[in-house]
């Protein structure tokens, strides 16, 4: 009989840790591809950025913070962050940026074909300025990397208008 429940008891703790190794070994695998980007005006808004991740309670944790400005808050792994078609930041585990937090940046080439991925990674050049947008993003690391307006990042050259045109332009997105 102890012996027995020795055994369901070594079961559950190995079944256990089995299952945590697969929990962090797949928060730890956030993959993306070029197929990850679509049309920018699928994906939900606060303001002029567009939002982005695969769980709905993540998505709404994103949003959350983002609205908020939370400061000294990590958005959740998986997040994607677009404010124009051809540029995007994704959100890893710190340990793969540690630079960056564990985001990514991302330059992309955007047609009606789809999205090409033109560089990625964390010393991504913003090819307009000559600039890292690590750089200019950098200014705002209490807001977890996020610029928006009065996180201290030096701006960028499109007003309002000139990014809701940019993202009404998407050549991505089906013409009705
Ligand atoms: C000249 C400085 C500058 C450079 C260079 C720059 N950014 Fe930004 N970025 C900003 C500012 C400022 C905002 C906020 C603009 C707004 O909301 O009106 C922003 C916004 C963003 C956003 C929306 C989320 C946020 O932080 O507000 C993303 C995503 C983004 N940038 C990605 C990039 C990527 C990728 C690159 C490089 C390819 C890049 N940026 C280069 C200044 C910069």
């Amino acid at each position: 009989m102890r012996a027995s429940l020795h055994v369901i008891f070594l079961s559950v703790v190995i079944g256990g840790f089995a299952f945590w190794i697969v929990c962090v070994a797949s928060a730890a695998d956030v993959s993306v591809s070029e197929q990850t980007f679509g049309c920018i005006l699928d994906w939900p808004q606060v303001r002029n950025t567009r939002i982005k991740h695969e769980d709905p309670k993540e998505l709404a944790e994103a949003m959350r913070i983002f609205r908020d400005s939370v400061p000294n808050t990590e958005y959740p792994v998986g997040t994607i962050l677009q404010l124009v078609p051809f540029e995007a930041m994704v959100k890893h585990p710190h340990t793969k940026f540690p630079k960056t937090n564990g985001w990514e940046f991302f330059a992309l080439e955007v047609s009606a074909a789809g999205t090409k991925i033109r560089d990625r990674g964390d010393s991504v050049v913003n090819l307009s300025q000559g600039k890292t947008c690590l750089s200019c993003h950098q200014p705002a690391a209490r807001f977890d990397f996020v610029c928006e307006k009065g996180h201290g990042c030096a701006p960028i050259p499109f007003n309002d208008q000139a990014i809701h045109a940019l993202q009404q332009a998407d050549a991505r997105c089906a013409k009705k």
